[in-house]
């Protein structure tokens, strides 16, 4: 009798196994505008005919489904152009669809095979992301994957996304990334449906884009004394002490990006800030500045800089602003420009403008002089007459500008478009008196922030969990929706030193942020979307592309009361058991398990922290100092 209902058992066991395989949940990031389930599955073929329009943009998204559905697969994979009857249709509409616009699909999955339909070829290759993204998540392995059905769901499916501007920063000066590993990013990006990557090409440490007519911004601007450590606490470099970290990217190799995102329907914005951040291009032409001295120019390696503790703008303690007041920096942005406007099609150039010290330019004669013949009564007046004379040289090359929100201060001209990143307050008001702007504030969008405990991340003063980053809408209330052109993450890379790492701290908030651009805000679900983020880390691993566990940690918070103090611990999804020790031993789930704060034993010096799914652990074991918790209480 216990020998059959255990063969029962095992048999119900199996049959939930496979039936759980066969109805894989449906999760696509970022949610379609509709997704209907009809039952049944169509299953892949060994050999996959696809049909497809032939055309420039259509090449690449013909090769790029053809090589995905046969890597992982091992099947054998045509495309004909035109076709009938093949496996799966790539269709554009002869008539338009009013309702997908330029950007939207419409994918049916039927028992007789795949059909996509599109106004353009955009519209195509994002329903061909939705495709793959209904495989299992083996198709993105780069190796031939044994025993997987390869099988998609029935659905019917209409999708187009809520904003045009669905972007992700990159700061490539900060630290350096290879051409191979910008195209890595790209790639990656454009899975998620994100269709603008605006590349922070110059900053502090590092000029990283070539100009001809300057060669010395990459001779110099783009080397620095290499530090490890943490930015902003590195030790000052010595006297010639070797120059041997960094690169720049020539402007054939920039041609090649600006292609490869093309491909993908990814335009390039390109970011050359100034009038702050610009001590690379100091160092590589000292005369730039408003303030001699041109042996003490050298580009920053991390030591501390500028004094942040009055506020914004911060003080400088190195003069890193171009001056206004100078002739020569003028037909220097001219030469920059005809180079930059030359290289990236994109309408819009980012001209930085964030963060500009003022503390140099009050001191300096040429800058009074300068606001007593212009009349100009403030120091963002003057930064505002800067930037005015450069949307000029902008627009003489055919560009438009757009630059950081502290541009708004002295005032900009109707033309200037806005990135809001301190907050949507200031995005908000550009949109109201007419202005394009993109909606990047930081409190959603940083990704530069730490998503986890700080006890398992590299420190950054400021955090960004992925909850967070879900309530993301680029469309806050009070904004004029017309003037919103949309929203953007944003990685700065003070404490990235390698492509893994920006990987890591782009995935899963990059999910969050590709969902708030894409979907209707009504079809954003919080708990769905963590369900959906896990099953696409399966996607990830397959892709050997790193993401952070983080959602898994818990969030840490102390209190006190009197001389006790409590650490309360609360996690972002459901159905996490957590426990703790004091003691400096490792806890599992045979430890107690955590139901109210802890109070911290009065001699205890270190606490220790994991999370477990059933018996599973699934948390990253947190070891945190008491004494650091002690100083976390507000
Ligand atoms: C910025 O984060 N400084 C734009």
């Amino acid at each position: 009798m216990k020998k059959i209902s255990l063969s029962i058992l095992f048999i119900m066991l199996v049959i939930t196994v496979f039936g759980q395989q066969a109805e894989r949940m449906i999760s696509i990031i970022p949610e379609p505008v509709s997704l209907v389930k009809k039952g049944g599955h169509y299953v892949l073929p060994e050999n996959v005919t696809i049909s497809s329009p032939v055309g420039k943009e259509m090449n690449f998204v013909n090769n790029y489904l053809k090589d995905k559905l046969a890597t992982a697969t091992g099947k054998k994979v045509s495309v004909a152009a035109n076709a009938k009857n093949t496996n799966i249709q790539l269709v554009l509409n002869k008539t338009a669809d009013g309702k997908i616009g330029d950007e939207g699909y419409a994918l049916s999955v039927t028992s007789s095979g795949v059909v996509i339909k599109a106004n353009k070829p955009a519209g195509l290759f994002y329903g061909v992301q939705t495709l793959l993204q209904l495989f299992p998540p083996q198709i993105e392995s780069a190796k031939v994957q044994e025993n997987v059905s390869w099988q998609v769901p029935q659905v019917e499916i209409t999708d187009y996304p809520r904003v045009g501007w669905r972007g992700l920063m990159l700061d490539v000066s900060r630290h350096f990334f290879t051409v191979d590993e910008v195209k890595r990013y790209i790639d990656d990006m454009a899975k998620y449906k994100y269709n603008r990557f605006h590349w922070h090409l110059t900053d502090d440490e590092g000029w990283r884009i070539e100009i001809k007519s300057l060669p010395k911004l990459t001779e110099v601007g783009a080397w620095r004394v290499e530090k490890i450590g943490t930015f902003g606490d590195m030790s000052k470099p010595l006297p010639g002490e070797p120059k041997n970290y960094g690169g720049f990217y020539t402007q054939d190799q920039i041609r090649d990006i600006v292609k490869y995102a093309a491909d993908r329907f990814v335009q390039v914005m390109p970011e050359i800030d100034v009038p702050g951040h610009s001590l690379a291009a100091i160092a590589s032409y000292p005369e730039l500045s408003c303030t001699p001295g041109a042996d003490k120019y050298e580009v920053h390696a991390g030591e501390q800089f500028m004094d942040w503790s009055h506020g914004a703008p911060p003080i400088a303690l190195v003069d890193n602003t171009l001056c206004p007041a100078n002739e020569k920096v003028y037909e220097f942005m001219d030469k920059v420009m005809t180079e930059v406007a030359q290289l990236f099609p994109f309408e819009y150039i980012h001209t930085g403008g964030d963060e500009a010290p003022h503390n140099f330019w009050q001191k300096s004669p040429q800058v009074q002089a300068l606001m007593k013949r212009e009349g100009l009564k403030t120091i963002p007046q003057v930064q505002s007459y800067f930037g005015k004379r450069l949307e000029k040289i902008i627009q003489a090359k055919g560009k438009k500008m757009m630059g950081w929100d502290e541009i708004l201060e002295g005032g900009i001209t109707p033309t200037t478009a806005l990135m809001s990143w301190r907050g949507v307050k200031y995005g908000i008001e550009a949109s109201n008196s007419g202005h394009y702007v993109v909606m990047s504030p930081t409190i959603f969008t940083y990704i530069d922030y730490m998503q986890g405990d700080i006890s398992t991340e590299p420190p950054v003063y400021s955090s960004l969990r992925l909850n967070q980053a879900y309530k993301f809408d680029p469309i806050p209330e009070g904004a004029n929706a017309k003037y919103i052109l949309g929203g953007q993450a944003n990685l700065w890379t003070e404490q990235i030193y390698n492509i893994r790492q920006a990987e890591y701290m782009t995935w899963p908030r990059g999910f969050a942020i590709a969902e708030s651009v894409w979907s209707p805000k009504e079809k954003k679900d919080w708990d769905k979307f963590a369900a959906k983020t896990q099953d696409h880390f399966q996607r990830l691993n397959y892709a050997q592309t790193k993401y952070s566990p983080a959602i898994y940690d818990p969030i840490v918070k102390v209190t006190r009361d009197g001389d006790k103090y409590y650490v309360e611990l609360t996690t972002e999804i459901d159905g996490l058991d957590i426990y703790t020790s004091f003691d400096n031993s490792e806890p599992d789930n045979f430890y107690p398990k955590y139901t109210k704060p802890q109070l911290i034993p009065k001699d205890a010096s270190l606490m220790r922290i994991i999370t477990y799914r059933g018996d599973k652990p699934i948390g990253r074991l947190m070891t945190i100092r008491v004494d650091d918790l002690k100083k976390r209480v507000r």
